[in-house]
């Protein structure tokens, strides 16, 4: 498979293809940003390069002192304007690692080499690059898309299953925007098929609004009450658990009860959890609600799923979103 997005600018643009093994990883880096654990369990698999970082997977890694590290590196490698960076790695590597890349020399090429589901399915395309600054959670970015992305399905035989929780929630999301078959593949566990469909669908939306502006802030669908929860559970509930709670919610509170009904089933027969804990109240989903980076003082904008590839977004006033969600709740 190999499928070529191009972005806004013709200059921008990234092609991806799939390979059957990780053997078949036909990458030649100038340097190399690798997560840990897929280090430790791939180990000579995987490309070599004279110039490798290893990184700890997780939101520890994404600082900037690991930009720092990264800048300090590059420089010994003596990285120019047309040398190759490849990550290979889940979300958070490949956010940081980014990060460094579009930042070194103002940009140079960088090849992705997602590792985890929710990295396949999601983070790997559009372009956002991220670190957390004081605990707070992608405070500083870039968008810079990469121009290659290389999947490879045999990763997700070593993912432990919270971590491939995650990526099915991102995935059951993009199967309500934009293609109700990647349901049918995930239950399959036919995974590249599904990460083809899933790109598909974000790609076309990022290509449309690379700066989100409009289409893109479909994505966020579940992540608005889905933030809140993961926040509430001091991250007890992982980012993709909030956010399989969030769907059907979301669904709800536009008043969509039987399609609520349908996601809830077909979740849970992806394993997803989407019933919220009875620990977390009403109260506290609205308090959190005000720290959404995405509010406005006119209100929120949820994105609401009408039925399969049938999401539209709201723009909910504070009173109305009280209403809603308070009826959405019971
Ligand atoms: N840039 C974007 O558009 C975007 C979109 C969604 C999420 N994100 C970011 O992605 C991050 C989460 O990424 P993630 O869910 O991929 O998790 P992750 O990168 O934090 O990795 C989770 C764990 O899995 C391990 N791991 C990775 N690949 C493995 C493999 N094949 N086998 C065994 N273990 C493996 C890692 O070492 C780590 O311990 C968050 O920081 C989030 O903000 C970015």
């Amino acid at each position: 498979m190999s499928i070529e997005f191009t972005f806004s600018r013709p200059d921008v643009f990234t092609t991806v293809r799939t390979v059957s093994s990780v053997e078949s990883i036909d990458v030649i880096p100038d340097f190399l940003i690798v997560d840990s654990e897929v280090k430790k369990i791939y180990k000579n698999r995987l490309p070599s390069c004279d110039f490798e970082v290893i990184l700890t997977g997780g939101e520890t890694s994404k600082t900037p002192e690991t930009l720092e590290k990264l800048w300090l590196n590059m420089s010994q490698a003596d990285l120019r304007r047309d040398s190759r960076v490849v990550i290979i790695g889940g979300g958070s590597v490949c956010d940081v690692g980014a990060f460094a890349v579009s930042t070194w020399k103002r940009g140079i090429q960088l090849t992705l080499v997602p590792t985890t589901l929710l990295c396949m399915v999601d983070a790997s395309l559009g372009g956002k690059t991220a670190v957390n600054i004081a605990g707070k959670k992608n405070q500083a970015g870039t968008v810079y898309p990469a121009s290659e992305i290389v999947i490879c399905s045999e990763f997700l035989q070593s993912l432990p299953l919270s971590e491939m929780k995650n990526g099915l929630a991102e995935a059951l999301k993009t199967a309500v925007i934009g293609d109700r078959q990647i349901i049918n593949y995930l239950k399959e566990k036919e995974y590249n098929k599904a990460v083809s469909a899933c790109l598909v669908v974000k790609g076309r939306i990022v290509e449309a609004d690379l700066e989100e502006n409009g289409e893109r802030r479909l994505l966020n669908l579940g992540h608005t009450i889905g933030h809140c929860i993961e926040a509430i559970s001091n991250m007890d509930i992982s980012h993709g658990a909030a956010v399989a709670m969030g769907i059907p919610m979301a669904a709800k509170i536009g008043g969509n009860t039987d399609f609520a009904a349908e996601l809830t089933e077909v979740a849970h027969e992806l394993g997803l959890e989407t019933a919220i804990p009875k620990e977390i109240t009403l109260q506290e989903i609205h308090k959190h609600l005000e720290s959404d980076k995405k509010s406005t003082s006119a209100g929120r904008i949820w994105i609401i799923p009408q039925g399969w590839e049938n999401c539209v977004q709201l723009l909910l006033d504070r009173t109305t979103e009280k209403e809603l969600l308070k009826k959405a709740w019971q």
